[in-house]
């Protein structure tokens, strides 16, 4: 039998790792049949002589057992409840961060939820375009500048596809895929080789607008227009219309609005003459209608096309149009109210 000694060193190495080991621990010294009972009842066995220092011995080592395995307990119990006591119910939830809307997908919703009111439909064409539809159809010219590599990513050369340059090309394919009378808009992502700067970009995005019907006349075309920029930008907003050339309307304008920001007075957003670009439009050349297989001599349309980059710059006073693409959370936070 080992003497008591090395119990005392046994107990003071004892390291559980787990309440369950404890327990061992306990029943072995401590219960009815465990070590101290056994030792207690071994004292009858002790010569006279010795028994007193064999008395004190037993309860030292008693005590030691006693006092290690309550130390023991506590820590466990201890480790436990504060683990239990981290979790205070009563404590708000971390809330989880909301995303929010991009500003340019907020613009974009407006303008379709504008152009839906007043009967058009939203069609959608491909980023990955031919020839034919970003430029032939269009009457672009063969020798036309945007047909050239510094203006278009070009994604296969003979035939030429190109990554869309415009959302014009959608109005072809809608006029190719259905019959007038034709109501729709088309946003969308378009590319141009660009170098990047605060008014220039590689991508952005753009709504095109077409109206095809009998009897469709450039008064149409501004009162619709007209009727867009007072809902998007308030009742008091002004329009103009300035002559101006694309290849796939005739006659052709470029839409300006009363500034946003100075109401008209000059600032220098609208660089002191109270009028900002936003779009251009025109009516629907007749070549175009043919090219699509509509029959010009029944119908006219009119077109459109606006950067929706612009609007957003204009309505939320962005100066930059690299904000829209760096993705910096400062700045979409501010739009986590807007819809
Ligand atoms: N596609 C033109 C552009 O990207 C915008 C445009 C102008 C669209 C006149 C039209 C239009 O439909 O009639 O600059």
């Amino acid at each position: 039998m080992a003497s008591i000694s090395d119990w005392i060193k046994k107990v003071q190495e004892f390291n559980p790792s787990n309440l369950q080991e404890l327990e061992e621990f306990r029943l072995q010294y401590l219960s009815k049949k465990g070590l101290m009972t056994e030792l207690f009842a071994a004292m009858k066995t002790i010569e006279p002589a010795q028994r007193k220092s064999y008395g004190q011995e037993v309860n030292q080592l008693k005590q030691l057992v006693e006092s290690r395995y309550s130390e023991l307990k506590l820590k466990f119990e201890d480790g436990a409840d504060s683990a239990s006591n981290k979790v205070d119910i009563s404590l708000n939830g971390e809330s989880m961060p909301l995303g929010s809307h991009h500003p340019i997908s907020i613009v974009r919703n407006r303008i379709i939820e504008i152009f839906s009111r007043i009967g058009y439909s939203v069609s959608e064409g491909p980023e990955i375009e031919d020839d034919w539809h970003n430029f032939s159809a269009l009457n672009f010219p063969p020798e036309h500048p945007a047909r050239d590599m510094q203006d278009t990513f070009f994604v296969e050369k003979d035939p030429d596809i190109a990554l869309r340059t415009h959302t014009s090309s959608v109005q072809v394919r809608v006029m190719e895929n259905s019959k007038p009378p034709i109501r729709t808009i088309s946003p969308g992502r378009v590319y141009r080789n660009e170098a990047i700067s605060a008014r220039a970009h590689c991508f952005f995005h753009q709504v095109e607008g077409l109206l095809i019907d009998t009897n469709v006349s450039f008064a149409d075309l501004k009162q619709t227009l007209l009727f867009f920029a007072k809902e998007m930008f308030g009742a008091e907003t002004k329009i103009r219309l300035r002559p101006s050339y694309f290849p796939f309307t005739e006659p052709s304008a470029e839409m300006d609005i009363s500034c946003t920001i100075c109401g008209g007075k000059g600032c220098n957003v609208c660089k002191y003459s109270g009028w900002v670009e936003i779009m251009g439009c025109g009516m629907v050349d007749p070549q175009v209608l043919e090219n699509c297989k509509i029959d010009s001599d029944i119908y006219t349309g009119f077109a459109f096309g606006m950067g929706i980059e612009r609007i957003a710059m204009l309505k939320y006073t962005v100066n930059d149009l690299r904000h829209f693409s760096e993705n910096d959370v400062r700045l979409l936070k501010q739009y986590s109210g807007l819809s």
